[in-house]
């Protein structure tokens, strides 16, 4: 354990909201930094330290991070993760995710503002390590719910010492990340949404409908319903609903009333089975995969990925300095229609608020950099399939 952990004075501090019974410790380190860990109720031996962040001014903290400072001022052990904390580490080695537009990303963030950049869902940190190697002046704080991409991009980031802190946590509680890492403005920030190709790929996740699995799906294994819970759990109309408005399923109603004549569902490969039975057959064929709406669609349920987006992409506009820069990729039209919504109506523009309602006073918190959102290049598309149903959409803070 590091010198700055073994004097400080822990402090129950909060709850994560999703994480049912993980409290977050507060780490009042004597000397900087300040630290704070997050302990899992289910197993209270594993925890991950995140921090070494200098809190008071930004010049300090930026100096501190430079790579000739391992560990932000203190020495690395072995067990520590390249930020200089202690790190749970699941293994990473199979991990395997191709960033999605990844020039695009950069040509719109690489001339952000120095100081923090905030990536909301750093997966294996593809486009986060592409960012820090062309900019040196910039420290990342990566966020994600899924700890097995902890120790992804924590070996992704291997050589970049003290220049980010990885937090275990969901994206809507980005203001007390910050909070907790003593940071009040961010120069730029990232939300590449949905789930990683390791992630999907990876039997034991249950997302795969072609992979047999157990029926899980949630990003954080350690809280929150399974989708097992959900499917063998949920009423018809319940479920209908789920399949027609995070799948865009047309055959809804037949395949929840298939489910629910089947039922108890264990595995993916019944789900995936009774979903192709159900289909007419016309529809069995093309295009994709007959299961692949039914299981995005109980995954974004299962995750709360719409219901909580909102929020998130509020807490960021507040928390951006002046020409700080945002970008937001999405996979599926529910969840773009959300971030688009929450752009214009940040950005002032007309028929987001209704008529009858006063426009909101002052000048917009944003401008919108393209009106409409980016799409994958023609190269792109042929390279990484996944990339298809990408949709980027990019904003900057405005001067208040
Ligand atoms: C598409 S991957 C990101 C890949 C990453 N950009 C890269 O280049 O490696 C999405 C990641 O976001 C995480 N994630 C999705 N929703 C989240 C949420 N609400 N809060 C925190 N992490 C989330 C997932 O666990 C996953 O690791």
């Amino acid at each position: 354990m590091k010198a700055g952990l073994i004097d400080s004075k822990v402090e129950q501090k909060d709850t994560y909201p999703l994480m049912g019974s993980l409290p977050v410790y507060k780490m009042r380190a004597s000397t900087p930094p300040a630290c704070f860990l997050v302990r899992s109720g289910r197993n209270p031996d594993e925890r991950i330290y995140t921090g070494g962040l200098p809190v008071s001014e930004k010049e300090r903290s930026l100096q501190s991070m430079r790579p000739s400072s391992p560990a932000n001022g203190y020495p690395l052990d072995p067990a520590a993760g390249s930020s200089g904390c202690r790190i749970t580490r699941a293994s990473s080695s199979n991990y395997s995710h191709q960033p999605v537009m990844l020039s695009e990303v950069l040509s719109f963030l690489g001339s952000i503002p120095s100081g923090y950049f905030l990536d909301a869902t750093i997966g294996g940190a593809g486009h986060s390590k592409a960012l820090l190697e062309l900019r040196e002046d910039i420290h990342l704080v990566g966020i994600d719910q899924d700890k097995e991409a902890h120790a992804a991009a924590s070996d992704a980031l291997a050589d970049m010492n003290g220049r980010f802190n990885l937090v275990h946590s969901r994206f809507d509680r980005i203001n007390d990340v910050l909070d907790e890492l003593g940071i009040d403005k961010i120069s730029g920030a990232l939300f590449d949404l949905g789930v990683s190709s390791y992630q999907l790929d990876t039997p034991s996740r249950g997302f795969s409908f072609r992979k047999d699995g157990p029926l899980d799906m949630r990003m954080n294994k350690d809280a929150g319903q399974k989708a097992e819970d959900l499917i063998n759990n949920s009423t018809h109309s319940e479920l209908a609903q789920i399949l027609k408005t995070y799948g865009d399923e047309k055959h809804s109603r037949r395949i929840a009333k298939a489910i629910i004549e089947a039922r108890p569902l264990f595995t993916t490969s019944q789900l995936a089975e009774v979903v192709i039975a159900a289909m007419p057959p016309s529809s069995r064929k093309f295009p994709g995969h007959p299961a692949r709406r039914t299981f995005q669609a109980i995954r974004i349920a299962v995750n709360d990925e719409i219901g909580i987006l909102q929020t998130a992409i509020m807490q960021t506009i507040d928390r951006l300095e002046t020409k700080g820069r945002c970008v937001i990729i999405s996979y599926h039209s529910g969840e773009d229609r959300v971030v688009k919504r929450a752009l214009r109506t940040a950005a002032g523009l007309k028929n987001t608020v209704p008529k009858h309602l006063p426009k909101p006073a002052g000048n917009p918190a944003i401008k919108l950099l393209a009106r409409s959102g980016q799409t994958p290049s023609e190269d792109e598309l042929i390279k990484n399939s996944r990339s298809k149903s990408a949709r980027l959409r990019w904003f900057e803070k405005a001067e208040v």
